[in-house]
């Protein structure tokens, strides 16, 4: 069975996923698109064989799709979702599942309300080989009970429209789902520390920035976010246990991470870093969807993730540590 994917938003991840859905994911094939950018969207429908649609929902009720990849800005995420939900269709959300926790539930709401699993979030960090190997590790308890994990994020530099918040809602919402998924705890708290500011971030943007996360059993989980570092896209996480310790692969030399041009085994961006993430995370919901299952990261996840963020945020507001505040895990979601 071919899996029909209608995609909503072809821009820099967008594009990048209509290529691997239609020339080297198995199984599935891009039929339609829709871009406000109309021009965009008409030039990428002709290179794959797709039509270009007039609207998102026309997208959505096509008969040409079985499936929805929506990688638009966050802020439409919510809308584009509960529509492919009305209707049945599953849809492949990129993150931010959605930017509020209230957008958020009302999209759990209407999953459960529908009576099974159709969201999948795209947190293909837990796709990436290095970081299952580290999960397994966990998992086998090769480390023994995890007290800390330290978490790097750096961006050689951030897009004019970055503010001091969105380090932790487009960024750090990595670390959040993965922290989770590798500790298998929600976590509880957040507290953001001002650190000194890079004169190459823009004068509007606290950059860098250093946060706390904290989950109940007591973990502590530390994550500095830096996205203008200039030498490359550098993330990292080592997870401290009781009986040793389990990283990513640190790079080779520290000594020549200094300009992008000479950042010896740092990629440049997140394309590269985590390509062949991105390849099997989307193989995994294509093959997922030809059984008629969705399993990769839930509009639980989804929800989890953005409260988190959210509650940096609030701290990086307030200046002090904030707590996170969930509803109950619901049945559906474990
Ligand atoms: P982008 O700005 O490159 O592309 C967004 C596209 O959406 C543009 O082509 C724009 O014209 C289009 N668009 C804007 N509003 C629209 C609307 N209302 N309807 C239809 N199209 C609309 O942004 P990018 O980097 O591709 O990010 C898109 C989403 O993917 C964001 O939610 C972002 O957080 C997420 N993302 C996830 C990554 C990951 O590692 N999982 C990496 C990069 C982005």
């Amino acid at each position: 069975m071919t899996v029909r994917v209608g995609v909503i938003g072809t821009g820099s991840i967008g594009s990048d996923h209509v290529r691997r859905l239609s020339s080297e994911v198995d199984g599935s094939t891009v039929t339609a698109l829709y871009d406000i950018d109309i021009e965009r969207a008409s030039s990428i429908a002709t290179s794959v064989g797709a039509v270009a649609f007039d609207g998102p929902i026309d997208v959505i009720k096509s008969s040409l799709v079985d499936a929805v990849l929506i990688a638009t800005p966050g802020e439409t995420h919510a809308e584009l979702t509960r529509a492919c939900i009305e209707i049945g269709k599953p849809v492949f959300c990129e993150k931010p599942l959605a930017p509020t926790t209230e957008e958020c539930l009302d999209i759990l709401k209407a999953e459960m309300a529908f009576g099974s699993r159709l969201v999948q979030v795209g947190f293909m960090r837990r796709y990436d080989r290095a970081y299952q190997s580290m999960k397994k590790a966990i998992d086998d308890n090769d480390i023994g009970d995890v007290l800390l994990l330290h978490c790097l994020h750096r961006n050689v530099s951030s897009p004019s429209t970055y503010t001091s918040s969105m380090p932790f809602t487009d960024s750090v919402i990595h670390e959040i789902d993965t922290s989770r998924w590798l500790v298998g705890e929600e976590l509880v708290a957040a507290t953001v520390v001002g650190v000194k500011k890079s004169s190459y971030a823009p004068e509007h943007l606290l950059d860098p920035q250093l946060v706390l996360l904290e989950c109940a059993s007591g973990i502590v989980i530390d994550v500095e976010v830096f996205v203008n570092c200039q030498y490359g896209y550098d993330v990292r996480c080592e997870v401290v246990g009781e009986l040793g310790v389990v990283s990513l692969d640190p790079p080779q030399s520290t000594a020549t991470m200094m300009t992008r041009d000479h950042a010896g085994g740092v990629p440049p961006d997140w394309k590269v870093r985590f390509g062949d993430a991105y390849l099997v995370e989307l193989q995994d919901w294509i093959d997922g969807l030809g059984q008629g299952v969705v399993a990769g990261p839930s509009s639980w996840d989804g929800y989890c993730a953005t409260a988190v963020s959210q509650c940096c945020v609030r701290s990086l507001g307030s200046g002090h540590r904030e707590t996170v505040d969930l509803i109950d895990r619901p049945a559906f979601y474990i």
